[in-house]
């Protein structure tokens, strides 16, 4: 979270900033340094940030040892400081002894193999997490027409019928299919389910670690809540897997990271985090005795559990020209028939498009640019820098139809500010009328469509408003005060949005906790804007 936090503040410098993130135990370079998967959120993090900052430069140092020698530490900061002052600098770094590491892929063939791959056994015993999910299905779909699977499929909700019907089908295939409702995050309940499956089926081949959640949402308001949503289910519930592992040595533990953890995700900075944690848990594994462990990071699976759900919301916000091709479900088992075939390798990347680098985020970038998100970012910047009127005039978007564009010197009144901004929320919420009393949280409102409000209030009125003002004070009417003020037709704010206190009610509530941030009245916390879509309409 403090590293979050230091993003928000720095990206309120007018000239953007640098922020260098040291850590240790990042990669396995030597084979002996300390590996510490825990770190490896920052990577996640860092990988997003530039996605929601344009202006703030990032990096991660991933250092040999958190507490250099006394004699390392004047050197060791010298080269920081160069590292931070070159411009070819990479995103991501190592330093081990005298040697800089910069991460690099290479595409090796993994051939598939004829028949069953090597790791899987006829009517072997497979647990998969999350096995009711799009991916965890057609996981189950492969094991059940590749040898005849016995399966063990977690969540922690009971089948819908849809969900039934394909169960239905894996047993038709030739699998036998078990369910157990278990938390993945919840080591006792893991364990609870590796019992299930020795008493019903006498062993356990293999774990598939396919719970996840994703959705958090943009770095400026994702809190700590709903950062815990989405690191959790993946790293407290590999750390569960791992014990199973130890006690129940399977041939194998499968990890689903996801392509996110290396490109970084518009909005996806809490799930970037949990799949890098995924990658570097399963390199720490390889150091180790005990069962094959490999983390895949996926590409998207066209039409497939929470990359249908994203899709669907992309859709339904008409942002469907930025939606990438991904894998189709078959590509998709494909892909792991492969990576079942080697016990080399403790991470494979699977990506849809030739790699020429490192994955990115394509489909961050064509929606950042799409909606705005580095303006709206930069708004900010240009407001700290009392620049509002730069801030107005950076950007001449392209008109959509439905939007009545107004002349930048066009006089309006405040009451046609007001039923402009109306019509913006409106059309966004799909919602006709709207209520003006609601502000965004309590009319369902999540960070894409704050960016898509923002971008319309920049084709309509030809300003800059910045995400921190909106979420600041999400409603109708602040919002076309702050658009009059930006046009310099109105005073900035009428009501002030943080009052001065005097001394004695200096100290905070002690409900709020000592490290509360304070939210403005009437924004609700992150945590109440549901992690994973899903989980609202439950
Ligand atoms: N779909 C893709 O294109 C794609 C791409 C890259 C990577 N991946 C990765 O592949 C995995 C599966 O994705 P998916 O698309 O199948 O997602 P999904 O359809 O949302 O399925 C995820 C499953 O995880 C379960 N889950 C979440 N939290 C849990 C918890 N605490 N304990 C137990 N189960 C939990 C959910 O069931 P309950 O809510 O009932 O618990 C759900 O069935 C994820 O890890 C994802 O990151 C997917």
């Amino acid at each position: 979270m403090s590293l979050l936090w230091l993003a928000r503040t720095l990206s309120t410098l007018p000239a953007g900033a640098h922020l260098i993130a040291l850590a240790c135990g990042l990669h396995d370079l030597t084979g002996r340094e300390a590996l510490r998967p825990e770190h490896a959120t920052l990577l996640g993090i860092c990988r997003s940030i530039p996605l929601e900052y344009p202006l703030l430069r990032c990096r991660v140092i991933d250092l040999e040892a958190a507490s250099p020698d006394a004699a390392e530490v004047d050197p060791l900061a010298e080269r920081i400081l160069a590292e931070a002052r070159s411009d070819a600098g990479a995103p991501v770094v190592a330093y081990r002894g005298p040697h800089r590491w910069v991460p690099a892929v290479e595409p090796i063939p993994l051939k598939p193999a004829q028949g069953a791959p090597a790791l899987l056994r006829e009517r072997g015993v497979y647990l998969i997490t999350g096995g009711l999910g799009g991916v965890g299905l057609w996981l189950s779909d492969y094991l059940a027409r590749t040898v005849r699977a016995r399966l063990i499929l977690t969540g922690r909700s009971a089948p819908t019928d849809e969900q039934r019907l394909r169960l239905t089908a894996l047993e038709q295939a030739g699998a036998e299919v078990v369910t157990v409702r278990a938390d993945v995050t919840d080591a006792a309940q893991m364990r609870a389910a590796a019992r299930e499956a020795l008493a019903r089926f006498g062993a356990l081949h293999g774990v598939i670690h396919a719970a996840g959640v994703a959705g958090g949402g943009l770095i400026e308001r994702l809190s700590a809540d709903a950062l815990h949503a989405e690191l959790a289910p993946k790293a407290l519930g590999a750390m569960a897997i791992d014990e199973i592992a130890r006690s129940f040595r399977p041939d194998f533990v499968l990890l689903c990271s996801s392509v996110t953890a290396l490109s970084g995700g518009l909005a996806r900075a809490g799930y970037a985090a949990a799949n890098a944690f995924l990658d570097a848990f399963a390199q720490a594994c390889a150091r180790r005795p005990g069962p094959y462990t490999v983390s895949v990071n996926l590409d998207r699976w066209r039409n497939v559990g929470m990359a249908a759900r994203a899709e669907a919301r992309l859709l339904a916000l008409g942002l469907d020209d930025v939606i990438l091709d991904g894998m189709s479900p078959e590509e998709g088992q494909q892909a792991f028939h492969r990576v079942l075939g080697q016990t080399a390798l403790p991470q494979v990347i699977v990506s849809a498009r030739p790699l020429q680098g490192l994955p990115s985020d394509d489909e961050g970038a064509a929606l950042a640019r799409r909606l705005g998100a580095g303006n709206a970012a930069a708004a900010g910047n240009a407001a700290a820098a009392g620049d509002a009127a730069a801030a107005a005039g950076r950007d001449e978007p392209p008109r959509r139809a439905g939007a009545t564009a107004v002349g930048a010197a066009e006089r309006l009144s405040p009451e046609a500010v007001t039923a402009q901004v109306t019509a913006i929320w409106a059309r966004a919420f799909g919602l006709d009328p709207i209520d003006p009393k609601k502000d965004f949280f309590e009319l369902g409102g999540e960070s894409l469509l704050a960016l898509q409000i923002l971008n319309r209030v920049r084709e309509t009125f030809q300003v800059e408003l910045s995400l921190r003002d909106f979420f600041e004070r999400p409603t109708v009417a602040a919002v076309a005060q702050r658009i009059q003020a930006a046009r310099g037709q109105a005073p900035a704010s009428p009501e002030p949005a943080l009052v001065a206190l005097p001394r004695t009610a200096r100290r905070l509530p002690a409900a709020g906790g000592p490290q509360a941030p304070a939210r403005p009245s009437g924004e609700p916390d992150a945590s109440k804007e549901p992690a994973d879509p899903k989980e609202k309409r439950r």
